[in-house]
């Protein structure tokens, strides 16, 4: 095997997870919504915690593999891949602050279930679990274009 093809075979399964870490994020989060009662919204949250902490995994293998492939390919200099690298930290910036808020919101949330929640603790998670839903669309639509520009390489001449 070659270089290229250790670190694009690493790339692709890194590929993998994070649309599996993507989809699975978006089913329990709407599983969460419709639990009935704060005891199962903290159950769901549980159970979506080791996908969340894949995630630095994810960013590493992806960047790391990326930069393999980078180097076998003589470090070409082309306009689609200075946009990918670009959307890649923005979406793995935005993940990390997502991140954050995603262990805020299970803190709340276990004291919404046990009943030791201040005042005010309902309104600020209604308030987190609205930010995700915009975080799910948005990073889903900075994955594509980046699965998008991988593919169609535009400007380059093949
Ligand atoms: C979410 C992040 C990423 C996704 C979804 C992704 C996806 C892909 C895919 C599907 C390919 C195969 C394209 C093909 O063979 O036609 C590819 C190739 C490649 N990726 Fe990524 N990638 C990501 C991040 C990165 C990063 C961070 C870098 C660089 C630091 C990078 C550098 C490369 C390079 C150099 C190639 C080879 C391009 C070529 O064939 O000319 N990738 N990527």
């Amino acid at each position: 095997m070659t270089e290229l093809q250790i670190t694009m075979l690493i790339h692709l399964i890194g590929l993998g997870m994070l649309f599996t870490m993507l989809l699975s994020g978006i089913i329990f989060t709407a599983q969460y919504a419709k639990a009935p009662d704060y005891k199962s919204k903290a159950t769901i949250l549980k159970a979506m915690r080791p996908i969340g902490l894949l995630s630095p995994l994810a960013i590493v293998v992806m960047l790391a593999s990326g930069l393999g492939n980078w180097h076998s390919m003589g470090w070409f200099q082309e306009g689609w891949l200075h946009i990918k690298i670009t959307l890649f930290f923005a979406a793995a910036i935005l993940g990390t602050i997502f991140g954050i808020r995603a262990k805020k919101r299970g803190g709340i949330i276990m004291k919404l279930a046990d009943g030791s929640a201040p005042e005010g603790a309902a309104d600020q998670v209604a308030a987190i679990d609205r930010q995700f839903r915009i975080f799910y669309i948005v990073q889903s639509i900075l994955l594509f274009s980046i699965l998008f520009l991988s593919v169609v390489k535009p400007g380059r001449g093949f």
